[in-house]
C-alpha cells in the first residue's frame, strides 16, 4: 500500500503463453478489486506467481522465488503471498509445508476464486486453498492484458494426448474447449480497443472443438476470427502433428489475416522414440504435413520443440534427430534436455540416459540446427517485410524491434519516424541466428 491507500498487486509469470493469459485474467480480477499493477515487490500488498513444473528447472527456479519472499512477508504480515498456475495444481497443499509463508495455493481450473480466497485470507489469518480439477476449466474472466496490440485468446484447457515424459494433462486436466461465441466476442472486443495481432491459444489446438460434439473443429474457428474486422494477424498455438490435417492447413492458407508462421512440435526424429513418447505419429506422416504446408504457404516459417535424451535414447536415434533437423530445415527449434516428471510413465522407464550425455546430445542437436537457423535468416536478407512495431529492445534504447508475420524478430536504428504498434515495411540487411537486422523504409 501506498501513503494515499492505494493497493498493488506484483504477478510473475512462468512457463508457457496459456501461463501469460491466465496471469492477466489474475490481474483482471485484482484490478475489479481496485488493486494496481507494480513492478515493485516492495509495496506490493498482493504478489502472485503463476507457476510452470513441464521441466525440474522450472519448478527450481519457483522455488528460490518463493524462499525470497520470506523477508518480504517478515516485513509485512499483511502481505498476501499466492502461489497458481500448474505447480501450484501439482503440489497443492504440500507448497504450504515447503514454505510455509504462502498464503493462497490457486490450481488451474480455480483461476475466478482469486478475490473470494484474498477476502477469506484478510479476515482470517490462515492458509487457502483451491485445486478442485472437477470444476469447469473455463471461467469467463476479465483480462488485463499487459502488451497493447498483440492479445493472447485462450480457445481452450487441458490435453488428452498424455504423452509420456509429459505432466501437463495431469495439472491442466481434459481439453475442454471454449465456445466459439465467446471466442469471437473476446477478439471483436479488442479489435475495438485497438489490439491488432492475436494468439489462440492451447496446449493442442488442432483439437480445438472436438469436445463440443457440434460439428465445430479448429478450421471452422480459423474462418470465424479470420473476418473480425482490425485483426491483422492470427496466431495460434500448439499444434500437434497428430491432429494437424488438410483442412487446418487449407483453412490456414486461405485464410487472409492468419500467419504464415507454423509451430508444429516433432520432438523426436525416431519412429521408435515417438511410439515410446507416446506421440501418435511417424516421421514419414510428419514429413508430409510438412510438404502439404510448404506447398499450400510458400512462404511458411517453421519452428519446432525437440527433446534430447528420452528415456531409451540410443546414439543412433540421436543421430535420426539430427537427420531429422537437416531434411526439414526449421527456422528455428526449441530444445530441451528430457526432464523426468514424477508421475508420468516416461519417468519409471529404463535405461535413464545420464546428465552429463543428455548435455553433451542438446549441444550437438543446437549445433546442427543453428546452421539452418542463421541460413533461413539470411535468406531474407535484401527483402521487405512488414512488422509491428513492438518498442525499444532491452538493452539499447535506440534500437527497436518488431516481429514478421512468420514471427521473425527484425531490430534497425529508432530514428523516431514510428510509433509501437505501427505496422511498417522494414528492409532485411543482416540475417544472424537469433535475430535480424535491418533498416525503415522510407
Ligand atoms: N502442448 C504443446 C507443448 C507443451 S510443453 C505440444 O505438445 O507441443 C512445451 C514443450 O516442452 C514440449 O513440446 C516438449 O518439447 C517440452 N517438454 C514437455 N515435457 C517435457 C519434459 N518432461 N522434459 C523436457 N521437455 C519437456
Ligand atoms: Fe504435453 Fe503432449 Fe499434451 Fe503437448 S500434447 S501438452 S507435450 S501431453
Ligand atoms: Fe508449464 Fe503449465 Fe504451460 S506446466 S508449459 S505453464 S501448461
Amino acid at each position: 500500500m501506498d501513503a494515499l491507500g492505494n493497493r498493488f498487486y506484483f504477478i510473475q509469470t512462468y512457463g508457457c503463453q496459456m501461463n501469460e493469459s491466465d496471469s492477466e485474467r489474475y490481474a483482471g480480477q485484482l484490478e475489479e478489486l481496485g488493486y494496481h499493477m507494480t513492478d515493485d515487490k516492495d509495496i506490493a500488498d498482493v504478489i502472485l506467481l503463476n507457476t510452470c513444473c513441464v521441466r525440474e528447472t522450472a519448478e527450481g527456479k519457483t522455488l528460490g522465488k518463493i524462499g525470497e519472499l520470506k523477508h518480504l512477508k517478515a516485513h509485512n504480515p499483511e502481505l498476501i503471498i499466492a502461489v497458481t498456475g500448474c505447480m501450484a495444481q501439482e503440489w497443492q497443499d504440500k507448497l504450504f509445508d515447503r514454505a510455509p509463508h504462502i498464503d493462497l495455493v490457486i490450481g488451474t481450473h480455480n483461476i475466478h476464486r482469486l478475490v473470494e480466497l484474498i477476502k477469506e485470507r484478510q479476515r482470517h489469518s490462515d492458509h487457502y486453498m483451491a485445486a478442485d480439477m472437477t470444476l469447469p476449466a473455463f471461467h469467463e474472466l476479465p483480462a488485463k492484458r499487459f502488451q497493447k496490440f498483440f492479445a493472447w485468446v485462450p480457445i481452450m484447457n487441458g490435453c488428452n494426448k498424455f504423452c509420456t515424459y509429459c505432466i501437463v494433462p495431469y495439472v491442466r486436466g481434459r481439453e475442454v474447449s471454449r465456445p466459439i461465441a465467446d471466442i469471437v466476442n473476446e477478439i471483436k472486443g479488442i479489435a475495438a480497443e485497438g489490439y491488432k495481432e492475436i494468439t489462440l491459444l492451447g496446449q493442442n489446438v488442432n483439437s480445438y472443438g472436438l469436445d463440443l460434439k457440434n460439428g465445430t473443429d479448429f478450421s471452422t474457428l480459423l474462418h470465424a476470427v479470420d473476418d473480425i474486422e482490425g485483426i491483422e494477424r492470427v496466431r495460434y498455438m500448439t499444434s500437434h502433428p497428430k491432429d494437424m490435417n488438410v483442412a487446418v492447413i487449407d483453412a490456414i492458407a486461405d485464410c487472409h489475416h492468419v500467419v504464415n508462421h507454423m509451430h508444429l512440435p516433432i520432438q523426436s526424429g525416431s519412429d521408435e522414440l515417438l511410439r515410446k513418447m507416446n506421440r501418435g505419429y511417424t516421421v514419414e506422416h510428419y514429413m508430409e504435413l510438412v510438404a502439404y504446408a510448404r506447398k499450400r504457404i510458400p512462404d511458411l516459417v517453421l519452428t519446432t520443440d525437440m527433446i534430447v535424451g528420452f528415456p531409451g535414447e540410443t546414439e543412433e536415434m540421436f543421430q535420426d534427430t539430427l537427420e531429422l533437423l537437416k531434411r526439414v530445415q526449421y527456422d528455428m527449434a526449441y530444445t530441451f534436455i528430457y526432464s523426468p516428471r514424477t508421475g508420468t510413465p516416461a519417468a519409471t522407464m529404463p535405461d535413464q540416459i545420464p546428465q552429463d550425455e543428455k548435455s553433451h546430445r542438446l549441444q550437438r542437436l543446437m549445433e546442427v540446427q543453428n546452421v539452418y537457423s542463421l541460413a533461413k535468416n539470411q535468406a531474407m536478407e535484401n527483402h521487405t517485410y512488414d512488422v509491428i512495431v513492438e518498442g525499444p529492445t532491452k538493452n539499447n534504447k535506440d534500437h527497436w524491434f518488431g516481429r514478421t508475420t512468420g514471427n521473425k524478430m527484425i531490430i534497425w536504428e529508432n530514428d523516431g519516424t514510428v510509433q509501437i504498434g505501427d505496422t511498417v515495411p522494414v528492409v532485411m540487411d543482416k540475417g544472424q541466428t537469433w535475430v535480424l537486422k535491418g533498416h525503415l523504409v522510407h
